[in-house]
């Protein structure tokens, strides 16, 4: 046969297949998301997430450098507050003493260079598990009065040395109110990290489990609609974005990552800005579940779905896995 074009002769040795591959992973594009509790006791294992666990300060602190020493840039630290902290408006969450406040200061004693992202939304802190304050009724999580909330939260986080505060709550607003407390506090190097196009995802379980937001709830059905996206829309992912933006974010993010591929690839070819993509706690619970059946390869499934997040656009990538993937990756 003739053919004027053979697309296999590129794909023909390995050497040939590393001249011509488009994409490649590395440790710099990862961001290790850790969970931390209170005391003094041991690490617990995360049922849902094999190989993830809540860290006490001190092995949080210790995980923290290997991360670093691993060549991983930045750390996303989730507190799983005890239950008797937790009340309807989330008062612990303005706590100058609180546990991630005093997480980020021990970190940055030790590793000042790891680069430490915090959460910025209430649902750690919240009997009924949802991001915001609740109408007195119970039915409607409010905006503005939230956004007030966040505001203070940022500032606290920032005033104890954070390097990134990341909005996660999906309140209309908040950017730009948060961004305008910074700079007018002293706070003009501290980035925005904004989770812009946050879909309303079932993905998230095994983190509800993780930092007890879902049973605080007393439902594994924690419906956050009325802030976080509606799966469906893609356009709608790109107006947050926008308005993201002119708030004066940082970096815009697009979470769940896997199942919103094309929702990054639209992110990154609409904005200059760093793209973050997280790849959330189902992602990883479901590599994990059908790899122990012997279903499917973990380290490669690990190393595809990622690849295939960075292929997508994503300049960040927000994984479970970070830690154990990063010695392959150099
Ligand atoms: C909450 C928050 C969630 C995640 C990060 N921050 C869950 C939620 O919105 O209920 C999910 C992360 C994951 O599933 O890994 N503000």
């Amino acid at each position: 046969m003739y053919l004027s074009r053979r697309p296999r002769r590129l794909r023909k040795s390995t050497s040939i297949q590393a001249m011509t591959q488009e994409t490649w992973l590395k440790k710099e594009d990862l961001i290790q998301p850790l969970f931390v509790i209170d005391g003094n006791s041991p690490a617990e294992a995360v049922n849902s997430m094999p190989g993830v666990y809540r860290f006490n300060i001190n092995e949080l602190v210790r995980t923290a450098v290997e991360v670093h020493e691993l060549g991983i840039p930045a750390i996303a630290l989730f507190p799983s507050i005890n239950a008797h902290l937790k009340n309807a408006v989330g008062t612990e969450a303005t706590n100058p003493e609180t546990l991630v406040i005093r997480a980020i200061k021990a970190i940055k004693a030790e590793v000042p260079e790891l680069s430490i992202i915090a959460d910025v939304a209430l649902d750690p802190y919240t009997t009924h598990g949802h991001d915001g304050l609740l109408s007195e009724d119970g039915t409607e999580v409010l905006n503005d009065e939230t956004v007030e909330v966040l505001e203070e939260m940022a500032l606290l986080l920032a005033d104890a040395g954070v390097d990134w505060v990341a909005p996660s709550d999906m309140m209309d607003g908040r950017i730009g109110v948060i961004r305008e407390a910074l700079e007018t506090n002293g706070f003009k190097h501290t980035c925005i990290l904004a989770y812009s196009a946050k879909f309303a995802s079932a993905y998230y379980g095994p983190f509800r489990d993780a930092v007890g937001s879902s049973s605080a709830a007393g439902t594994h059905h924690l419906n956050k609609n009325t802030y976080q996206m509606n799966p469906a829309n893609r356009r709608e992912a790109m107006t947050e974005v926008a308005l993201d933006i002119e708030e004066g974010a940082d970096a815009i993010m697009v979470k769940p990552a896997g199942p919103y591929l094309d929702v990054i690839r639209d992110v990154r070819e609409n904005t200059t800005l760093p793209v973050s993509a997280y790849q959330v706690s189902g992602e990883y619970a479901q590599i994990h579940a059908a790899s122990q059946q012997g279903w499917l390869d973990l380290e490669k499934c690990r190393y595809e779905s990622l690849l295939s997040i960075k292929r997508a656009g994503a300049d960040m990538i927000l994984s479970y896995f970070s830690q154990a993937i990063a010695p392959s990756l150099d």
